[in-house]
Order: structure tokens, then C-alpha cells, then sequence
């Protein structure tokens, strides 16, 4: 069969990466996560010191010091930095999440990561989450689709995910934390969160067993 290209799309904890998931897992297809993408470069600017909401031109100089790849270990796409395979409590840990739109509204860290989430269609049929994938990363994905909660939803999903959020954060404070990430990601100037024009609007609330049957592809 052909390769297919996916493109899942939609906000902070709006249970994208589960779809994405299980189609990966339906397809047999290779599962590419961009924002642990964007989130691997806040760690490293974060380890390097340097501010990225004022200093936009500090985070892009650092790039041409790494290196950010999916290598297949034992024939699973796995993010590496460097030589390393990125952990995802490292990724994971609140200063990346409270850091993490600054580094992604900056147009030269969009474009360094544009080419290596596309170098990843030589994989063969890939699955790939994130906020532009089918606007601007794959244009031409066979299926496109934008994953949507309620603000209540995504953070108490948000709040139940361990290690995500900081101690004592209650549900009103991960709600505002989201919103706020939402609102940089949606009015950023380079590829802001939006569907794409042919993208299926999935909306996942507390219906899991819906999502255990992706039909649609
Ligand atoms: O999906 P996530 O919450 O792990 O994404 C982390 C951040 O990266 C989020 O604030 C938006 C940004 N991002 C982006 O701008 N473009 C993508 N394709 C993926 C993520």
C-alpha cells in the first residue's frame, strides 16, 4: 500500500497524542511527535541559559550547536538530541512547559524544525501531531485532523498527568497556564495554531471509546 501522511493538529492536552497514537498503532505507521520537538530545543536553551521570550536571536544561534533527529530503534521512531535519546520528564518538566511558546513563535527555530519534521516522510506512513502539521508541514497529507476539548477537560487532563504541572497547581491555575499557551500558539505570527480548511474536527471529551475506533481512515 502507498505511504500515507496524517496530519493531527489541536491545542495543549486536547488528547491529540492518544489519536495519533492508536492510528499510528491501526496503520502500522510511524508516530511523530513535533512538540516533543519544541520542547527538545526549550530544554537545550533552557540547560544553555538563555532567555527565549527577550532573546529570540540567542535561541537561534544556539541551533547551529545541535542537532535534533527521529533515528529508529528497533524500528520505533525515537527523538534524539545530539546523540542522545530525549527523556521525556526532561521535555515534560513545568519550566519547559511555561517556556515552550516562546521558542515556537520564533520564525528560525520554525524553519530549522520544518525540514526535520518532514525529513521523517522517508519513513514511510507516518502519523504526526502538532499544531501546523496540516497547514504548513504536510499540506498534502492524505488525512488531516484537528482534536479539540473544552478548556475544563484538557485541564483536568492536563492536572492528572504527572510531572506535567507544578506542585500545588490547582485546576483554575493549569486552566489559565493553557489558555495562555493557547493564546501565544493561536496569534503568534509564523504558523499559528488553526485547522486546516480539510482538516475533520474531532472534539474528544470523556468519550475514550470513541476514540478507540478511529474509522475514518
Ligand atoms: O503538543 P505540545 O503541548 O507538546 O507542544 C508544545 C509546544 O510546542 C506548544 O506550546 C506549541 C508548540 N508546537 C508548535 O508550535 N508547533 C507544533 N507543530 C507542535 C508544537
Amino acid at each position: 500500500m502507498a505511504h500515507r501522511q496524517i496530519a493531527i493538529d489541536g491545542p495543549a492536552a486536547s488528547g491529540k497524542s492518544t489519536v495519533a497514537k492508536l492510528v499510528a498503532q491501526r496503520l502500522g505507521g510511524f508516530y511523530i511527535n513535533t512538540g516533543d520537538m519544541y520542547r527538545a530545543v526549550t530544554r537545550a536553551v533552557l540547560d544553555a541559559g538563555i532567555d527565549a521570550e527577550n532573546d529570540p536571536e540567542a535561541v537561534v544561534a544556539l541551533l547551529a550547536s545541535i542537532d535534533l533527529r527521529y533515528w529508529l530503534v528497533d524500528g520505533v521512531p525515537v527523538l534524539h538530541l545530539d546523540d542522545a535519546p530525549v527523556v521525556q520528564d526532561s521535555i515534560r518538566a513545568p519550566e519547559v512547559a511555561r517556556v515552550v511558546s516562546y521558542v515556537a513563535r520564533i520564525a528560525g527555530v520554525r524553519d530549522w524544525l520544518r525540514e526535520r519534521q518532514r525529513e521523517t516522510r522517508a519513513l514511510g506512513t507516518i502519523v504526526m501531531e502538532g499544531r501546523d502539521i496540516g497547514t504548513v508541514i504536510l499540506p498534502d497529507a492524505s488525512h488531516k485532523f484537528y482534536v479539540t476539548a473544552s478548556p475544563l477537560v484538557r485541564a483536568r487532563r492536563r492536572l492528572a498527568q504527572a510531572g506535567e504541572v507544578v506542585d500545588g497547581a490547582t485546576l483554575a491555575s493549569v486552566a489559565a497556564e493553557i489558555a495562555e499557551r493557547d493564546r501565544i500558539d493561536s496569534t503568534r505570527a509564523v504558523a499559528p495554531l488553526r485547522p486546516a480548511e480539510d482538516a475533520i474536527h474531532i472534539r474528544s471529551e470523556e468519550h475514550t471509546s470513541e476514540l478507540q475506533s478511529p474509522n475514518t481512515i
